[in-house]
């Protein structure tokens, strides 16, 4: 299965329940929701009682990414704000195995991360507990950089790796994706696909539905 995943990072904050709903209804199945501490990430943005309140807003699958060092800390909170997906920084853990557990525990989906930067050989011991791996195609902390092209042979080897292991995980891939060099990164077997600028910035109705239409084709 195929989903889009638009990121709220580049909505315009001013109108967030209007942006939650426009792509709700446009048909996203998925929303995605960037968290920074200034820490792990030098940026800040939003936390908890704007997750809550995004659950309000929609029935949609809260996609919620942790850029935050530490994340144990603050994974049960997120899942009672209404996260359905927690992924946490394999970077940013110490213990990462614990915290999947943890994450799952909660009945929540549990997702690892990985910079852009970070061999695919940190998750060889977690792939039990992992529902979804996280490829970052930016260095995160911004929206709206550009795709870095070794991602692409990245997602083909994770795509290997899981198959071999005989595993269905799925693949998110986060940061400069847009409707030219989606169907690269599918073909290598991403199959979650995280949209930010590209979604918000125009219509953000027709930006979703023509996602939609080119991942139809998978
Ligand atoms: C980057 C965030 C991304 C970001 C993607 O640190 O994790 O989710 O919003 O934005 P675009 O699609 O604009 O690169
Ligand atoms: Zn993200």
């Amino acid at each position: 299965m195929y989903f889009l995943s638009p990121s709220m990072l580049a909505s315009d904050y001013s109108r967030l329940g209007e942006e939650i709903r426009t792509i709700d209804e446009a048909g996203t199945p998925y929303i995605h929701v960037d968290i920074m501490d200034g820490n792990f990430v030098p940026s800040i943005n939003f936390g908890m009682p704007v997750v809550r309140a995004f659950r309000k807003m929609t029935d949609k699958v809260l996609d919620v990414h942790l850029m935050v060092e530490e994340p144990d800390r603050y994974v049960a909170e997120f899942a009672d704000c209404g996260a359905d997906i927690i992924t946490v920084h394999a970077e940013a853990c110490t213990h990462l195995h614990r915290t999947l557990q943890h994450i799952r525990s909660l009945g929540k989906k549990a997702g690892v991360a990985l910079n852009p930067a970070t061999p695919l050989s940190v998750l060889d011991y977690v792939l039990d507990e992992a529902d979804m791996i996280l490829l970052m195609s930016v260095n995160p902390g911004f929206g709206g950089q550009p795709y870095i092209p070794a991602v692409t042979g990245k997602i083909r080897d994770l795509r290997e790796k899981l198959t071999a292991a005989g595993k269905d995980t799925d693949i998110e891939v986060d940061g400069g994706i847009n409707l030219k060099n989606l169907s690269e990164i599918l073909d290598a077997g991403a199959n979650v696909i995280v949209a930010g600028s590209s979604v918000f910035k125009g219509d953000a109705a027709a930006n979703v539905r023509a996602f939609l239409e080119a991942m139809r084709a998978y």
